[in-house]
């Protein structure tokens, strides 16, 4: 069991950096998920907790140990790849005892890990099998599972479903959490999907370009986005932005079109103040047609269907309420409209995000 901390952690390649001031704390015992787009740094800050990666500047600590100097095996950690990372020629049960004979444990201890692994994962019918001889979704297991034989306080895991098809990936995503939740082994685990960080994370990290943009719950991060990048990375389908100016002392968002009432329970934020230029953020659940009940304050506004997106127990529906500003609305299917049917859409004004137009950071109170 240990707690895994960055302090200042910097890595570049020569004159390029691609990790700066990254402050992160793991607690013992977390499921923290590290996600972002392609390049920001994630693999890179899982690979120096790994000692795959030289640190640059700072410090990476595991149970209160720095380990900048520390090699890999004495680091007390077991990584899985999205590669498998399997020895072809070996069948599964070699595979799951080969870290294990390295370290040179007594056959019979060897055999109770595996052997408790296998039973774990469900792959006990499998031992004697080579890798080429399983499927995708069976291989992962294989890799986690040799993770697990090491009993390492901490688990690192780099995009490890992502070789995996759809439906694989849902369950596999159940089973890590489910695993995680049974051994309670600090767990960092990397990916750029948002809905796989969003359901497995206790915590999330979210990163742009080396540099974190916020630490929080799933709740936490999905309804006080700190900026909007979070707030545009988080959520399928993505939060609507509309650009607008503030007017009548703080009480209305004015867009290029309409004009929003802003909600009692939005006034006073710092900096609101008339001719501020914000973007206003508004996810597709809290668009509504008119006969959905609402929460709070609320809107009207009229707009024209573009697009129609039925899901079977939600529609899509993107309407241009006037100028550029094009909304998405969950729409509940027995009520969708057609395309280019004029229709009124609710908003609700209390799940209204503002964010300041020239910092992009989140206005607070
Ligand atoms: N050896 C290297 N030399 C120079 N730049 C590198 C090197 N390795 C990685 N980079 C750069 O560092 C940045 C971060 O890479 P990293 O692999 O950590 O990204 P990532 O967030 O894991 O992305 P992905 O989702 O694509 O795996 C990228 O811009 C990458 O090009
Ligand atoms: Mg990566």
């Amino acid at each position: 069991m240990a707690e895994v901390v960055f302090q200042g952690v910097a890595k570049s390649y020569g004159d390029v950096k691609v990790i700066e001031g990254l402050d992160l704390e793991i607690r013992d015992q977390e499921f923290m998920v590290l996600v972002g787009p392609s390049g920001c740094g994630k693999s890179t800050a899982l690979r120096m907790i790994a000692g795959l990666e030289e640190i640059s500047g700072g410090t990476v600590s595991i149970g209160g140990r720095v380990v900048n100097e520390v090699a890999p095996k004495d680091r007390d950690i077991a990584m899985v790849f999205q590669s498998y990372a399997l020895y072809p020629h070996m069948t599964i049960r070699e595979n799951l005892e080969f870290g294990l004979k390295i370290r040179k444990l007594p056959q019979a201890e060897i055999d109770t890990l595996v052997n408790e692994a296998a039973e774990i994962l469900g792959i006990a019918h499998l031992l004697d099998r080579k890798p080429k001889q399983l499927s995708g979704g069976q291989r992962q297991r294989v890799a986690v599972g040799r993770a697990i034989t090491r009993k390492p306080s901490v688990f690192l895991f780099d995009e490890p479903l992502s070789n995996l098809d759809a439906k694989l990936r849902v369950q596999m995503r159940a089973e890590i959490s489910k695993l995680q939740n049974r051994l309670k082994t600090t767990t960092v685990y990397v990916t750029h999907d948002q809905v796989e960080a969003m359901t497995m994370g206790h915590r999330i990290a979210i990163m742009k370009d080396g540099k974190l943009q916020q630490v929080g719950t799933p709740l936490e991060v999905y309804e006080q986005p700190a900026n909007l990048f979070v707030a545009a990375f988080i959520g399928t389908p993505p939060m609507n932005f509309v650009k607008a100016t503030f007017a009548d002392g703080g009480g209305t968002l004015k867009a290029g079109t309409f004009s929003l009432p802003v909600p009692a329970s939005l006034r006073g934020l710092t900096g609101a103040k008339d001719g501020k230029a914000v973007v206003v953020g508004i996810r597709p659940e809290n668009v509504v047609d008119p006969q959905k009940p609402t929460r709070g304050e609320t809107a009207r506004l009229g707009a024209t269907v573009e697009v129609i997106e039925p899901l079977g127990h939600e529609v899509l529906v993107y309407a241009r309420l006037g100028g550029d500003d094009v909304v998405v609305a969950k729409i509940d299917p027995h009520r969708a409209p057609a395309y280019d049917d004029k229709i009124e859409l609710v908003v609700e004004l209390d799940a209204l995000h503002l964010f300041d137009a020239a910092t992009e950071l989140r206005l607070t109170a």
